[in-house]
């Protein structure tokens, strides 16, 4: 026999993984419950949970306070990418990223760039836009005529909420009325236009479109030049449209191609140059290469998104939003060979905050933006695109040369150290001898098998490839 729906919630009900009220569970009751019914050895697991604790309890209150149900804290690692020199100011950015050798390769072109003028950018814009998605049957060439009439509604009645944010330079800048019942019956938009300064501003926007769906409701049901059924207009959803290609900032780093010589051993300047553009190219043609080579963008500007207590999932919807923008995916960044000059750039549209938010809320973010000179949110744009650019170079200079694993199993050499529960002498003898060695697991794992039978290196020329 077929289970019924009605079964189903049967035996849901009766499992005892099924809890009702765990919200209200004081965070020790949540954490007991979640241990005994989940995990193998409840008193070890309560302990290692609670060790990620904050010893701080108001430090932990705050972070506690940013999301729901918590038991614990997940930590990331907090790095440094010195060195950036970006139009004309050097600084060392904070990064938050779980993946070896992204810091390490932000450092170094970073580095390599502080050589050759560094990276320059320019905001080319800072809007962002909210929706009010609706449902009409009614004259739509009436609303339009009374349109102006409207918008004066709809920004009186906002005028409570955009006070402040016009006060800091802000607000509403534009309100469009847009016909999409050609694709859906009766669905209309308002799409409206915003400047929120330094904040991300996604709260300032939803509430004010928010009120403007309740005006625009008001405004068919008492005026005049309606009657009848022509009154009824639904609101489908006010919400902010994570797509920013109006705010909008381009990094670029450019140098002869000659003084890329010496990159790479086998290449010369402008082979290098010419392989780079290549592989740009190849990002822009084929959509799996160019979701791998945005990918690498990403490393940078998440990180650093991350670290400066921005939503890094807005950033990733937008970005790769942008790179689909002619209805094929495609490489954010571009470069090109010309007069014996080499120019990397990349256009992101990304909406970040300095004020707001967590930025100031996560002690660490709040550090972050100290670190970065407490920028402005356009100055933080920058600094994002420009770690994105130097991550994509950093990548695509590995690949276009050596290759990535080498560099890249070098530095995961640690995890796999930790994994296999290398001390402290052996985590030193491997770093020394894996320094001009292939790093895979089995390679790590023999080398300790060896070293800890032995007591002595293993003989290379045996087992271990030369890397
Ligand atoms: C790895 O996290 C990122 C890369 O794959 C990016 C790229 O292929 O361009 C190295």
């Amino acid at each position: 026999m077929v289970a019924g729906p009605s079964d189903h919630k049967r035996v849901a009900m009766n499992d005892k993984k099924v809890i009702s009220g765990f919200s209200k569970l004081p965070k020790a009751g949540k954490l007991a419950w979640l241990v005994e019914t989940f995990l193998r050895d409840p008193e070890k697991a309560v302990r290692e949970l609670r060790s990620f604790w904050h010893q701080d309890e108001d430090v932990q209150r705050i972070l506690d306070g940013f999301s729901e149900n918590t038991v614990s804290n997940y930590y990331l690692p907090f790095g440094i990418a010195p060195n950036f020199l970006i139009d004309g100011k050097i600084y060392a950015v904070p990064m938050v990223i779980e993946e070896s050798s992204v810091v390490a390769a932000a450092s170094s072109a970073a580095k390599f760039w502080l050589d050759r003028g560094g990276f320059r950018t320019e905001v080319l814009a800072t809007r962002k836009v909210g929706q009010v998605h609706f449902s009409w049957g009614g004259p739509i060439e009436r609303l339009y005529r009374l349109f102006d009439e409207l918008k004066e509604a709809l920004l009186r009645d906002a005028a409570p909420i955009t006070a402040n944010m016009e006060q800091r330079g802000g607000g509403v800048l534009d309100i469009e009325l847009i016909d999409l019942s050609e694709l859906e019956p009766d669905y209309y938009q308002l799409k409206v236009h915003f400047e929120t300064c330094d904040s991300m501003g996604a709260n300032f926007i939803n509430t004010v479109l928010e009120e403007f769906g309740g005006t625009l409701v008001r405004f068919v049901d008492e005026h005049p030049a309606f009657e009848g059924s022509d009154r009824d207009l639904i609101v489908i959803m006010s919400i902010l449209s994570n797509y920013t290609p109006e705010c909008i900032v381009r990094a670029w780093v450019e140098c002869p191609v000659d003084e890329l010589n010496g990159l790479c051993a086998d290449m010369d300047g402008p082979t290098f140059a010419d392989r780079i553009r290549r592989a740009v190219r190849i990002a822009h043609i084929d959509p799996h290469r160019a979701a791998t080579h945005n990918k690498g963008i990403f490393n940078g500007v998440d990180a650093v998104v991350l670290a400066t207590g921005n939503d890094f999932r807005a950033i990733e919807a937008c970005g790769h939003t942008f790179a689909a923008r002619d209805g094929k995916y495609r490489s954010l960044s571009d470069c090109s060979v010309e007069d014996g000059k080499f120019r990397f750039w990349l256009d992101l549209p990304i909406a970040v905050g300095t004020v707001g938010g967590l930025t100031r809320l996560h002690p660490l973010a709040s550090r972050s933006l100290e670190l970065l000179g407490n920028p402005s949110a356009a100055e933080l744009m920058s600094i994002i695109a420009a770690v994105g650019l130097a991550q994509n170079f950093a990548a695509l200079r590995s690949l276009v040369t050596t290759g990535i694993q080498k560099g890249h199993m070098k530095m995961h050499l640690q995890n796999i150290l930790h994994h296999l529960g290398a001390t402290e002498r052996e985590v030193i003898e491997a770093v020394k001898f894996f320094k001009d060695h292939v790093v895979s697991f089995s390679a790590v794992r023999d080398f300790l098998e060896f070293f800890r039978q032995e007591n002595k290196l293993p003989d290379p020329t045996l087992v271990f490839k030369k890397g």
